[in-house]
């Protein structure tokens, strides 16, 4: 994974670490919460798994500040049947609240789009629901949204 450190006037990002795993731990939870899903333990365990494991194509990058996370994206690189290049999924994205309104959302949107030249990503995609004014706010800073609508089956 392309690793180098973007630092904005106080806020480092970088790759998640094994050390960053109980704030991480505590982070995802608020996210979660955010969304109100009850995700089986299991699912976390696998999930900070993959995101430390070099060969799964979930990755994590975290917002410091003063020494301490506040933020990360957790995000799934994969092949795509629309360009010969990979494609960057940005699966989920959470500041803490206290630290939000400074830019740290922003900052780990834009070490993913250093991150989509320098792996020659085709592209870096998200999506969100369509009355997150805050998240939409941030988002729209960076691009237009480009009016596809999800569709989801669940097994149960
Ligand atoms: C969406 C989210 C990641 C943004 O993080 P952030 O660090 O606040 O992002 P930024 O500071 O870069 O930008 C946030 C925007 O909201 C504004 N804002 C101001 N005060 C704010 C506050 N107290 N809280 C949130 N946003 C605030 C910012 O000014 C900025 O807009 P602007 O630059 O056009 O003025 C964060 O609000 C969050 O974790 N929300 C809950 C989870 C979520 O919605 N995740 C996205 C799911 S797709």
């Amino acid at each position: 994974m392309h690793n180098p450190m973007v630092t904005a006037p106080a806020c480092l990002i970088r790759a998640a670490l094994p050390s960053d795993e109980s704030t991480w731990r505590e982070l995802w939870r608020g996210y979660c919460d955010f969304y109100r899903a009850r995700l089986a333990d299991e699912v976390t365990h696998r999930t900070w798994k993959r995101i430390l494991d070099p060969d799964s194509s979930v990755m994590c990058v975290v917002a410091e500040v003063e020494g301490q996370v506040v933020g990360f994206a957790n995000c799934v690189v994969h092949e795509n049947t629309w360009e010969t290049q990979a494609v960057c999924y940005l699966e989920d994205l959470f500041v803490a609240p206290a630290a939000r309104g400074q830019g740290i959302g922003g900052a780990l949107i834009e070490w993913l789009r250093n991150a989509m030249r320098a792996e020659g990503w085709a592209r870096l995609y998200w999506m969100t629901q369509a009355d997150n004014v805050e998240a939409r706010r941030l988002y729209d800073r960076f691009t237009q949204a480009d009016g596809f609508v999800r569709y989801v089956i669940r097994q149960r």
